[in-house]
């Protein structure tokens, strides 16, 4: 079996708790099967103290390089986060743009390239994630790498004439070419690959194969990522006997509860779920003292100004609906700005009712999964799923919203709350048996064995 080296802008260490689905994604991935996984350390240095640091645990090698302060706000914060985010998101209004901010994201991209290029063995495998790391292959090929590259995307693609809306987006989007496979979440993501190469780059299509008019030839195609199910399953019964999940069913006393668990960020729809779920008290007026929405959003890039400000915005959501609602012994929405161990959140699902997952635009929500791979088989609790999900492409026995309209998420509130047993067995039964048989292993092999075929 050749060596698989895994390059992507975030990595995770075994035990860190990192709320973002490529970091626990890929650990789950890697875990079983090694390899070497090339991302930043996570420090920010000064040029001459850059490093590249070497780790082994257990069967995956890291190579962690150093970023300096100029690449954090140029390639990090801005290109990434604040251009192609909001674009791959679908929010074009917030797309900040700088020609700055572009030279540092090629620039990280070189340097990647040229360390990834030095730690290469004849015969290894490469994969490279996700939209920090585009112009990585292309990088790569002008170094001489002629090993089989493959890319995944972890987030949407939105249709082509947003792509195009890019200042310079034919450098950006057309260096997928150097790839031998991208793999993509959705159909739809796949169609606006499609329609963006045919349409802005000339290409040919011919089944899965794209071809330029300068020779160049890729594969494309859909790989919906899963989750460690049987893993998730594990932890949640052995966490249903933990300490964090005994203090938080004893703090219910009896009453129902509701779970949303997000990084900080604006495409999750933290606003408008907080906005449905006031209305929801205010409608229902029984469910009051009877009900509470856990809200988990550990912060996230917090140097981008939108990010402070969706944080600033939802205190005031919270703490007016709190004020409206709250009793001296209940509170409607407990709203904790920190992360948690998977298996920590793992026993809160599993404590969970309902699992409110209400994304504006989400590549697949990884959360929906884990939600779902959580619950007790005897008296599973019921998902609430945005369409706007990759998810929802595969959970259809979700209660499926528009999470855009407040009250599609307090109308499937009703319905999650008044289910009977018979049914969320029912629908909880057909949904595991899709995660237990799309799982992450499945992903990770799908993919490699396409790219070995590419
Ligand atoms: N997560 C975590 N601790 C937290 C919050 C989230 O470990 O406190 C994990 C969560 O279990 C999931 C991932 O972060 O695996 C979030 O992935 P998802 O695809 O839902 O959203 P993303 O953050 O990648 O946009
Ligand atoms: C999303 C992205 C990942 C990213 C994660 C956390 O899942 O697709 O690439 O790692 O969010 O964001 P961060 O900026 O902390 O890496």
């Amino acid at each position: 079996m050749s060596r698989l080296v895994v390059v992507s802008n975030r990595v995770a260490l075994p035990k860190e708790t990192r709320a973002g689905g490529l970091a626990s994604a890929m650990q789950a991935a890697l875990a079983e099967r090694g390899g070497l996984w090339f991302g930043w350390s996570g420090r920010l240095v000064e040029e001459s103290e850059r490093s590249l640091e070497h780790r082994s645990e257990g069967r995956v090698e890291y190579a962690l390089l150093d970023l300096t302060r100029a690449d954090y706000q140029e390639y990090y914060l801005g290109f990434a986060n604040r251009t192609l985010w909001p674009l791959l998101h679908f929010r074009q209004a917030l797309l900040d743009y700088s020609r700055k901010d572009f030279a540092g994201y090629q620039r990280v991209n070189r340097l990647f390239a040229e360390h990834v290029a030095r730690l290469l063995r004849p015969g290894d495998q490469l994969w490279v994630h996700d939209y920090h790391l585009i112009p990585l292959g292309a990088e790569l090929r002008r170094l001489g790498v002629d090993a089989h590259i493959g890319f995944f995307l972890h987030v949407p693609l939105p249709p082509r004439d947003l792509l195009a809306a890019l200042p310079h987006h034919e450098h950006v989007f057309s260096a997928l070419a150097a790839y031998d496979l991208v793999g993509l979440q959705t159909e739809s993501d796949l169609q606006a690959l499609r329609g963006y190469f045919r349409d802005e780059c000339s290409a040919e299509i011919d089944g899965t194969q794209l071809r330029l008019p300068d020779g160049r030839r890729f594969r494309a195609a859909v790989f919906p990522i899963g989750i460690d199910t049987e893993r998730v399953a594990r932890q949640a019964e052995r966490a249903a006997n933990s300490a964090a999940t005994k203090r938080l069913i004893a703090s219910l006393e009896h009453r129902r509860l509701a779970i949303g668990v997000d990084r900080l960020d604006y495409s999750k729809g933290l606003p408008q779920r907080f906005e449905a779920f006031g209305r929801f008290l205010s409608h229902h007026p029984e469910w009051r003292s009877k009900l509470s929405l856990l809200q988990i959003a550990p912060p996230s890039r917090e140097d981008v100004p939108e990010y402070r400000e969706l944080r600033s915005r939802l205190e005031r959501l919270a703490g007016a609906t709190n004020g409206r609602y709250a009793e001296p012994d209940w509170v409607p929405i407990r709203y904790v700005n920190r992360s948690f161990q998977q298996e920590t959140l793992a026993g809160f699902y599993r404590s969970a009712h309902v699992g409110l997952v209400t994304p504006l635009r989400d590549g697949m929500n990884l959360v929906a999964k884990e939600f779902v791979a959580a619950q007790a088989p005897d008296d599973p609790g019921v998902l609430v799923l945005s369409n706007l999900a990759g998810a929802a492409r595969e959970l259809h026995q979700a209660i499926i919203i528009n999470p855009l309209d407040p009250d599609d998420i307090v109308e499937s509130l009703e319905t999650a709350l008044a289910m009977p047993l018979d049914e969320r067995r029912e629908r909880w039964a057909a949904m595991i048996e899709h995660l237990r048989r799309h799982d992450i292993t499945a992903w990770r092999n799908a993919f490699l064995h396409a790219l070995g075929e590419a």
